[in-house]
């Protein structure tokens, strides 16, 4: 019968509709398990909506291997070089999108996540860039944003908005841009970018900011200066190339935290880690298990395909080798993003300090404790205000602080005072708690600040 054929037919082409949706998302049915997922990206999705993203040269597009695992494994690109002021705008207003968007509208056709990588930067900046006087360099800065932002506008996910602008002692980089313009340059690039398009996420993005550590510190500055003043910004890139001499430091998850509690997205942007077998897949384990205890932590980016396409290859950071082969790394990132944690989070907190995350117990109307990150000459304090079994509307949490101790920053908390016995007091948005429920708030500070232990008051 033509009608019964036709349902037929028809039930068929549903069957191998779902059948090419599950194979494009990387998900099949485990028998007796929840759905898990197969791909990096499907995976990462599946993760709180995560992307799972690679660092993508549009010369190798059309290679047939590169381009297939790129489109089935990751949810996410970064156009590698492509975007870079030195390709993108070579002359002065004459602009070259067509590399870069060979990346985006592959990614775009497939729903991925694209980061826009970079638009203020002193590396692979165009020549006539660093003859310019301040007028003009800030003329040629606001419209290099705009022209380049516009182009895409309302299709990239999140722009490094300005790369690499600190020096690993935390001082400024005496880039063009920052002897020129001075240090409001970063400002101006952030609210330029703000305008040129509004929905996209405006990050700032640079290496050997993993830890905490001078260079972090001065980024945490940054963006906590930001955030008081209300100068536009959203995420914070962190680059994490890993090797033996800069290894995934013991605070990565603090680290990430710290930021998070700013108020910003983190992301993870150029991830890649030297070395080979178990080892290599124990350090990129942790850097996912990291992520995943951040729920502000989006997303992570690894810098390259396979192997030998990497910036250094010598070094195999990557997930694939240069056959294309998954590698013992890979299949430690699919399982860490499919069952969580399988090894303990790098950021063990010191023994004696209770971990922030536990409840701590709650005999009065809130408690708090605090879980400090000491380093030679500074340290970070994480503190967790708990109510009790009734509801808190405000909250003033008391630590004396060791002698020699001296706060210089603090967040998503009053303070009184920067030495001896602080009270910091709930800001307008973390005073209320409900019973049971917590929130965070910390501090930083140079001295030595273990041993303290904080006391709380609700009201
Ligand atoms: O395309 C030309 C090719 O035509 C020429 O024959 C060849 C000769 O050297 O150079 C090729 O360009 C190279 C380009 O990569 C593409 O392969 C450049 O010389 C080389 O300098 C460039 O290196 C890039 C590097 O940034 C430049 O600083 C890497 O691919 C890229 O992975 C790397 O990425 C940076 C991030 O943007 C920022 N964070 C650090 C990261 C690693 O250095």
């Amino acid at each position: 019968m033509v009608t019964r054929s036709l349902r037929t037919t028809a039930r068929r082409a549903l069957v191998l509709a779902a059948a090419g949706a599950m194979a494009v998302t990387g998900v099949v049915a485990l028998s007796g398990t929840a759905n898990a997922a197969t791909t990096l990206g499907a995976s990462a999705a599946e993760r709180g909506g995560r992307y799972f993203g690679a660092a993508v040269a549009a010369n190798h597009l059309g290679e047939a291997r590169y381009f297939q695992t790129w489109t089935t494994e990751f949810n996410g690109a970064t156009p590698e070089n492509e975007m870079k002021w030195q390709t993108i705008e070579p002359s002065r207003n004459q602009f070259n999108f067509a590399p870069a968007n060979q990346i985006v509208t592959q990614a775009r056709s497939r729903g991925m996540k694209v980061r826009g990588h970079t638009l203020v930067w002193h590396s692979q900046l165009a020549g006539w860039v660093s003859s310019l006087d301040a007028t003009n360099l800030r003329s040629a800065m606001n419209n290099h944003i705009n022209r380049v932002m516009g182009q895409w506008r309302g299709q990239i996910h999140s722009w490094d908005v300005v790369n690499e602008a600190f020096e690993e002692n935390g001082s400024r980089r005496q880039s063009v841009f920052q002897q020129r313009l001075g240090n409001g340059y970063i400002e101006e690039a952030f609210r330029a970018a703000r305008t040129a398009d509004p929905n996209a996420k405006l990050c700032y993005n640079d290496y050997n900011t993993d830890g905490i550590n001078a260079k972090s510190n001065a980024v945490f500055a940054l963006v906590q200066d930001f955030r008081n003043r209300g100068v536009p910004i959203d995420c914070v890139g962190f680059q994490s190339h890993f090797n033996g001499a800069s290894p995934v430091p013991g605070n990565y998850q603090q680290n990430l935290q710290r930021f998070a509690n700013l108020g910003v997205d983190v992301q993870i942007t150029e991830l890649d880690i030297e070395g080979s077998g178990t080892a290599q897949a124990n350090n990129y384990r942790n850097v996912v298990n990291a992520c995943l205890a951040v729920s502000r932590c989006t997303g992570i980016t690894v810098w390259g395909i396979p192997d030998h396409y990497s910036w250094r290859p010598n070094g195999t950071p990557l997930l694939f080798d240069s056959n294309y082969n998954k590698k013992a790394a890979y299949t430690a990132v699919l399982n860490a993003l499919n069952t969580g944690q399988s090894d303990p989070p790098p950021n063990d907190p010191p023994p004696n300090d209770p971990p922030p995350n536990d409840p701590p117990p709650t005999t009065g109307a809130c408690a708090a404790t605090v879980s400090t990150n000491q380093w030679t000459g500074g340290f970070v304090g994480s503190v967790r205000v708990t109510a009790g079994s009734a509801q808190v509307n405000a909250w003033t949490v008391t630590v004396t602080l060791p002698s020699g101790a001296t706060l210089t920053s603090g967040w998503n908390a009053d303070r009184s005072g920067n030495t001896g016995t602080v009270q910091f007091t709930n800001v307008g948005f973390n005073g209320s708690i409900a019973p049971g429920q917590s929130v965070d708030f910390g501090y930083q500070g140079t001295g030595t600040g273990t041993g303290v232990t904080p006391t709380c008051a609700a009201s």
